[in-house]
Order: structure tokens, then sequence, then C-alpha cells
């Protein structure tokens, strides 16, 4: 069991047999009691797929290895420990999380559920940045700040998941999605994907839906900002803007301009504010 995480007894898991998602790298599954997810490497047999194998097995030892450095924060998906789970064609070691039904953050955009968070798009910024702020404060760098890693919680409020790709005290061991930001990977490049995710909130649209992952690459490296006319919530769209050109160093500074925003338009219903 990690420090500082919650006490659980995970010794007696079983897991249904729902898949919460079977990822190319990782597998998440339900367990019986519908509390918990269990995450464990994807397993391949053949020869052809060797490094899927190996990177399957990096990342998983990269997300403990990351949720036990953080230990327990508000805004991070909780983590439980890692536990032997028992599958049809034998037992894995797993990692142990909180499970959240609504999924994330991509699906509610994905799926047109933005309506039923309208109330919350205010303190999800919030939350997003503060999840950002507080993993570089432990040196970790995520990796993938993106829509389908932010999971929401029964009560509304966000929780940062996914670091298999994750960088910790300047070390990675494998260029993943992240890559698109160039070999020089920072933290201005998440504070960007934090003015990404800003956008997509605010708009419930994605961006740059048609762009491919090189091109996106491209309009960051040329420090493109994208058309800012459908953010309409007061205040957003300037901040979008900063962080999409390296306006801030840090993401307490980008906190310091997102407080009084958020506090000024909490009165206001965002579905009143946002175009579609
Ligand atoms: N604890 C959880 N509760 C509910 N849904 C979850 C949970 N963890 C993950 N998911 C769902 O599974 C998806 C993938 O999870 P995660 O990002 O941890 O895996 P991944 O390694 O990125 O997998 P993929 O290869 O699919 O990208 C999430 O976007 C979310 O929809
Ligand atoms: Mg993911």
């Amino acid at each position: 069991m990690a420090a500082n995480h919650p006490k659980m007894d995970i010794g007696e898991l079983k897991c249904d047999h729902t898949w919460v998602r079977a990822g190319i790298h990782g597998v998440i599954k339900k367990t019986i009691d519908d509390k918990l997810v269990v995450k464990y490497a994807a397993t391949y047999q053949d020869e052809k797929h060797r490094s899927l194998q190996q990177y399957s097995a990096v990342s998983y030892a990269k997300e403990k290895e990351i949720y036990e450095h953080l230990g327990d924060h508000p805004f991070i998906l909780k983590y439980y420990g890692e536990t032997k789970v028992v599958l049809d064609n034998g037992e894995k070691m797993a990692l142990v999380f909180q499970y959240h039904p609504a999924e994330s953050l991509m699906r509610a955009i994905y799926e047109n559920l933005m309506d039923n968070y309208a109330e919350k798009k205010m303190e999800w910024f919030i939350q997003i940045a503060e999840a950002v702020r507080y993993i570089h404060s432990k040196d970790v760098l995520h990796g993938l700040i993106e829509i389908d890693n932010f999971l929401i919680q029964s009560d509304g409020a966000l929780v940062l998941a996914d670091f298999g790709e994750s960088i910790i005290h300047g070390k990675r061991e494998r260029m993943g999605w992240s890559f698109k930001f160039g070999m020089n990977y920072t933290k201005e490049c998440e504070i960007y994907s934090i003015g990404t995710l800003m956008y997509q909130i605010s708009t419930n649209q994605q961006l740059y839906p048609t762009e491919s992952q090189e091109e996106i690459a491209e309009l960051y490296r040329a420090g493109v900002i994208p058309d800012l006319t459908a953010v309409t919530i007061p205040g957003i769209a300037d901040i979008i803007e900063k962080c999409m050109t390296k306006k801030y160093n840090n993401v307490e500074e980008l906190l310091q301009d997102l407080r009084p925003v958020v506090a000024a338009n909490k009165s206001i219903p965002t579905s009143a504010l946002t175009t579609s």
C-alpha cells in the first residue's frame, strides 16, 4: 500500500467481467462491488507485438511509481495500491483505483452530456489547474493533459488520471502522444494543454477536430491562437490565449488570473454563456 493513500483492504478484490476500457497498453475492469476498478498491462503473446508488450509493462510500472510518489490529492484519481487479480488466462498484478461511472470529460463532450455539468464548469477550470499545479510541485509532468484523462466524480468534481506516459524528475521512458510538442516537453506544453481543455469545456466542442496530431503540433510550435469567439464566458478567452502563447511561467500564475474570473462568473450559469 502506498504511503499517504486511503487505507483499504484490497487483498480480496474480485473483478466482474465488464471492461471499462481495453486500450492498447492497459486494460481497466470494474470490481464486483462497483466502487473500484483495476488497471493492468495488456498482454501480447506474439513476437510481432513485442514492443507493445514492452511498452505496456513500462507504462504500468511508471503509473504505479507516479501514483505512489504523488500520494492523495482531491483532484488526482484515488489510488489504493497494487493487488493480484485472477483472470481467465492466469493471474496478473493490477493497480486499484476508485471507479467513476460518469467516466471522462471526453465522454461528456462526445456524448453531448455537457448540459448536465453547466454549473460545474467554472470549478472545473480551477480543479484542472490545481491538479496540474500539484503534480508540477512534485516534479511530475503528466504528458497527456487531455479530456480523456480527466474523470468526473459523483459530486461533479474532476480528477486527473492516466500517468503511464508521465515524466518524473525529468526522466521519461518513451515519447508517446506528448511527442507532438517536440523533444523539449515542458511545463509550458502542459499549460498550453490546459488552455485547450478550457476551450473545450467553454464551448462543449473539440478544438481542431479535423486536424492531425502533426498539424496541431505545427500550430503549437508556430504559436497560432485558435479562433476564440465561441468562448463567451467573460475573461476565459484571455486566459486561454495566455496559456497558448507562453505568458505563464507556471500554473500558479495561471491560477492567479483564473481565481477572480471564476469568482466573478460563478453566479452566472454557464449554460447562459456558451454558444453551443
Ligand atoms: N477509475 C475509472 N473510473 C471510470 N472510468 C475510468 C477509470 N479509469 C479509466 N477510465 C476510463 O477508461 C479510459 C482510459 O483510461 P486511462 O486513461 O487510464 O487508460 P489509457 O492507458 O489511456 O488507455 P487508452 O489506451 O484507452 O488510452 C478513460 O478515459 C476513462 O474513460
Ligand atoms: Mg488515457
